[in-house]
């Protein structure tokens, strides 16, 4: 029997089917993950399990009986929790405040038991082997620590059904392997997970069955056994998938464009970094949690400041950095954050890409628009941006195709330096090796690319050399031939120098 069964769900936004005659069943105790391009509608279909949106058209059975979720509140009453791609949190409010928050605070009729939420936060940290400073503010915690906090809110109550919409986008390989036994745990209970993801190889380990979505329909719905890797990205966009091969590129790198030399932080937080990138290069950047990989590139960017050691721009040495200075220059840094940091959610497509580069379409008082829409339209061509038109606004999109827009603001500035916090995250598989295929381009007309991915298998897939970061220091400076991650982690985690000793 079916935990959730859906039939012939339908969305329509805009006078688009955002999902059209859906169906889809999950069973007691199994991990269903569900796949498909950005902009198929998963999220959507997540949010109408969950009342966030109401349907226009179909069912939902439960436990084999008819409901109707009209908000978040229903679903949780009935034992649905769920981790949202765009996540929730209040910003001011500490740890504990966003765990409790939508549920009932324990109280003794005239205040809170904050002792009694302590505890419980603590005893649900212990059982999962999480670590969290839950007295520290959303606001200050990094965005993997506030996935994590979402992930413990969403435990906070007992559930049969825990959605996860791309829970590890920002996360590193080890905190992902916290999430996965976590699942686990789950699962030996008999709770059903529903698991969107973009990684392939999570995908495969964790789940028993797998849904593709195509524009918002339902494709098909697979055991694992039944598929692999390129037959799932086959029927993901109905087209023969190749893996695309990275080229090794002896000796192409040019005259320096980035040389950081001995660079420590007000906060401590970047230690006596030196490193360098060079044209024609994409220098990857690795490390775990807490290594200091996005305060580095904030540094150099000019957002976060430096007490020691030089910044270093094609031979000229830069003493005040900012970001419209690095902007100016041509310097662009994509965000890790991209709804705090990279877009104006009410905007739409056309502004938001243009908005850091209105110089370069205006002569005098006067705004090229033309040529302006013109390119904004080529580089959402080329990354297949998943919209109605340059028009729209980037709130609408899904999220995949958000992070697609960053992308494209980023190369509309035409830079000769990109630093890359996390480009692909949140985008799916085909739309990952284009933006590798852009930056490839970038780079080979003579940009340089500092490029930072929690995703270690994608730092190897394109990076032509790397820096291992650890607490903050650079640990390894690797060329990208014969690494393994094995090599890679073994820095990572302390060990890399007393390996090459041995
Ligand atoms: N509030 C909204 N208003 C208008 N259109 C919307 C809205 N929310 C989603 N859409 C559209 O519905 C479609 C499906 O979006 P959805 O977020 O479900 O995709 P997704 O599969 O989750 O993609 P991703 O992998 O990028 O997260 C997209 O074309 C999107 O633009
Ligand atoms: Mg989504």
């Amino acid at each position: 029997m079916s935990l959730l069964k859906v039939e012939g769900l339908n969305k329509i936004f805009g006078g688009h089917y955002a999902l059209s005659d859906v169906h889809m069943d999950i069973r007691p105790g199994e991990v269903h993950a569900l796949v498909g391009e950005n902009g198929a509608g998963k999220s959507t279909f997540i949010k109408i399990v969950t009342g966030v949106y109401s349907p226009d058209g179909g069912t939902l059975l439960w436990k084999g009986k008819a409901v109707t979720i009209n908000d978040p509140g229903d679903a949780r009453e009935i034992g649905i929790n769920v981790v949202h791609q765009d996540r929730h949190l209040i910003p001011s409010f500490t740890g504990y405040e966003n765990l409790f928050l939508g549920l009932k605070y324990p109280s003794s009729g005239v205040g809170v038991k904050w002792k009694a939420m302590q505890n419980r936060a603590k005893s649900l940290m212990e059982e999962y082997g999480v670590k969290l400073d839950m007295n520290k503010t959303a606001e200050r915690m990094s965005p993997p620590e506030r996935t994590m906090l979402e992930i413990l809110r969403a435990m906070m109550l007992e559930c049969n059904l825990l959605i996860l919409d791309e829970p590890t986008a920002s996360l590193t390989d080890q905190e992902s392997e916290q999430l996965f036994s976590l699942i686990g745990k789950l699962i030996e209970r008999g709770t059903s997970i529903l698991y969107v993801s973009h990684r392939m190889d999570e995908i495969f380990r964790l789940s028993h069955r797998i849904t593709v979505f195509r524009n918002g329909q339902h494709v098909a719905t697979v055991n694992r056994a039944e598929t692999d890797r390129d037959g799932l990205i086959s029927l993901m966009n109905n087209k023969e998938y190749k893996k695309a091969i990275r080229i090794e590129r002896e000796g192409a790198a040019g005259k320096p464009v980035l040389e950081v030399r001995n660079v420590t932080t007000v906060d401590g937080k970047v230690k006596g970094v030196s490193l360098d990138v060079r044209e024609k290069e994409i220098v990857g950047l690795f490390g775990l949690a807490g290594a200091g990989r996005t305060e580095l590139l904030e540094t150099i960017y000019g957002l976060r400041r430096k007490s020691s050691g030089d910044v270093v721009i094609r031979g000229e040495l830069k003493s005040g950095l900012s970001p419209r200075a690095s902007l100016d220059e041509g310097v662009v840094l994509i965000p890790e954050e991209r709804k705090r940091d990279a877009l104006v959610m009410g905007m739409t497509i056309r502004e938001n890409i243009t908005l850091p580069v209105l110089k370069k379409f205006s002569s005098g008082w006067k705004l090229r628009g033309g040529e302006e829409r013109k390119e904004a339209e080529g580089w959402m061509e080329d990354l297949k941006v998943k919209a109605s038109g340059t028009e729209q606004e980037v709130g609408q999109l899904s999220g995949g195709n958000q992070q697609k827009v960053v992308f494209a603001k980023a190369l509309m500035s035409s830079p000769f330096l990109y630093l890359c916090d996390e480009p692909t995250q949140a985008v799916d598989i085909m739309t990952r090796e284009q933006i590798h295929r852009l930056l490839r381009e970038q780079a080979d007309a003579g940009g340089a690319v500092l490029f930072v991915s929690s995703d270690l298998q994608e730092v190897l897939d394109i990076a032509d050399r790397l820096y291992v970061l650890h607490e903050g220091r650079v640990v390894a400076d690797l060329p990208n031939r014969d690494v393994t991650p094995e090599n890679v982690l073994a820095y990572c985690f302390g060990q890399g120098k007393d390996r090459d000793q041995s």
